[in-house]
């Protein structure tokens, strides 16, 4: 294949920033620098003046196709939801196995990578642990020293399907953290918020307004100090999913400044840009916003971001688990707790936290870099194959076009969803061109990756 030159483009990492030149060879970054010494004649050239060249972002918290019972399945598969990724410049992810009740973790892992398989981007693969049982200790031990997969989930939500009693979380992260791998937990007290859930039901309290209430913002804060006092006794390096509160980042933050704990914390664009008023949107439209941890009220989009910018929240992800309103989150018309859990952002993720984030200058053009792509790929063993512009790195690089602007709709976007939850918001950077492992897979709004273009990421064991 040819080599690629990409020149004259404004290159952002995380940690410098400049104009010049990346040449592409065989999937890989062969060189970067000021000005390249190539023979043009022997190259493709891409020209990149004006334009602003990162790594390609890395979403490290997805659920493409999460079946959630009843058999609702989220509503973009890996094929779209990739190909959503990818026009929105994330050019790898990391979604989640969750085992069946009994199932050995690797025949479930091997059931998931059935599924990926149809990626268009490349992808990785965290493991949900649902059961503590003897086996546990050897069973993660496999994954992290030959599957490639160094990284855990565990709910403290969600208790009658898939949340764990604190006995086995703690013995989890015990496993965990002897292994070599990291344990992510997502941080609600699920028997607190199926109290108050059944209690708002039986008062006839059904609309969607009821949901950000049977989970209030000191529930997620107790969980996170919980998590964190475990993560500690059992010296288990932890990352709490989706912080959406300023009781929960500050505890984070708190802890792992008074413990020096290996603790990394993400959040995601709906806690940075949207507020619980949209549940009482009229009729059932706050259903669209159904999501948990739900959106909050004021004060805490400012505080998260100042947490962000200030290096105390770590990554931007997005939780992406799409689901329509008609025909999947109308099951809850009656009963909000019906209201299948989740929104989509895979494809704005990195656009919305350029125009809200370094456009109003709250981050810098490296700080987006670093939580939208490096970090997610340092915390999770792909750097620095993933996350950054260097020599040897895969060739997963985005063209932005700042100049340009757009406007986020339903009617438009690539990911499988009859709503958008950012409807009408502007975005200020758009993505001009995008090239996944030395290919040209996205051009002016087309996608051209094809099915199964994606490779499963063995990822490397925790050595922060
Ligand atoms: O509402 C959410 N977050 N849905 C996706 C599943 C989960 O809890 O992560
Ligand atoms: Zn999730």
């Amino acid at each position: 294949m040819k080599e690629i030159i990409i020149k004259n483009g404004f290159i952002v990492n995380a940690g410098e920033e400049f104009h010049g030149d990346i040449l592409v060879s065989d999937g890989k970054i062969k060189a970067i620098g000021a000005a390249l010494d190539v023979a043009e004649s022997e190259v493709e050239v891409i020209e990149a003046k004006g334009l602003t060249v990162t790594p390609g972002g890395v979403d490290p918290h997805v659920h493409m196709e999460l079946p959630v019972g009843d058999g609702l399945v989220s509503s973009d598969d890996f094929e779209t939801g990739t190909r959503a990724a990818l026009a929105g410049g994330t050019t790898t992810i990391i979604d989640f196995v969750t085992p069946e009740p009994g199932q050995p973790l690797v025949r479930a892992l091997e059931e998931r990578k059935a599924a990926a398989r149809k990626s268009l981007c490349d992808y990785g693969l965290h493991m949900s642990i649902t059961a503590w049982e003897e086996s546990i200790p050897q069973q993660v031990k496999q994954c992290i020293e030959k599957e490639g997969t160094p990284s855990f989930k565990v709910y403290m939500a969600y208790k009658q399907a898939i949340g764990l009693d604190d006995g086995p979380m703690i013995r989890v992260m015990d496993t965990v953290g002897r292994a070599g791998g990291r344990v992510m937990v997502h941080c609600e007290p699920g028997e607190l918020v199926d109290y108050l859930r059944e209690r708002f039901i039986a008062e006839g309290k059904t609309a969607p307004r009821y949901h950000p209430l049977s989970r209030p913002p000191e529930f997620e804060k107790e969980a996170v100090v919980r998590a964190l006092m475990m993560g500690r006794k059992t010296d288990c390096p932890l990352y709490i999913v989706h912080v959406s509160t300023i009781g929960a980042a500050a505890a984070v933050v708190e802890y792992a400044r008074a413990y020096k704990h290996d603790v990394f914390a993400e959040t995601c664009p709906h806690y940075l840009l949207l507020q619980d008023s949209l549940y009482a949107k009229p009729g059932f439209a706050g259903a669209a916003y159904v999501m948990s941890p739900p959106l909050r009220g004021d004060g805490h989009n400012d505080f998260l971001w100042k947490a962000l910018e200030e290096n105390q929240l770590d990554v931007v992800a997005t939780d992406h688990c799409p689901f329509h309103m008609k025909g999947q989150k109308d099951r809850g018309k009656e009963n909000f707790t019906l209201i299948p859990n989740g929104v989509a952002g895979v494809e704005h993720r990195m656009g919305l936290i350029y125009t809200f984030g370094v456009v109003p200058g709250v981050l810098s053009l490296c700080r987006w870099v670093d939580v939208c792509a490096a970090a997610p790929a340092r915390i999770f063993g792909l750097y620095p194959r993933k996350g950054v512009l260097c020599e040897g790195a895969d060739a997963d690089i985005v063209l932005w076009d700042t100049s340009k602007e757009t406007v986020i709709s339903a009617q438009t976007h690539v990911t499988n969803c009859d709503t958008n939850i950012y409807e009408g918001m502007p975005l200020k950077a758009v993505p001009h061109m995008v090239i996944a492992n030395g290919k040209i897979v996205m051009e002016k709004g087309r996608v051209s990756a094809q099915k199964g273009n994606g490779r499963f990421l063995y990822r490397q064991k925790n050595k922060l």
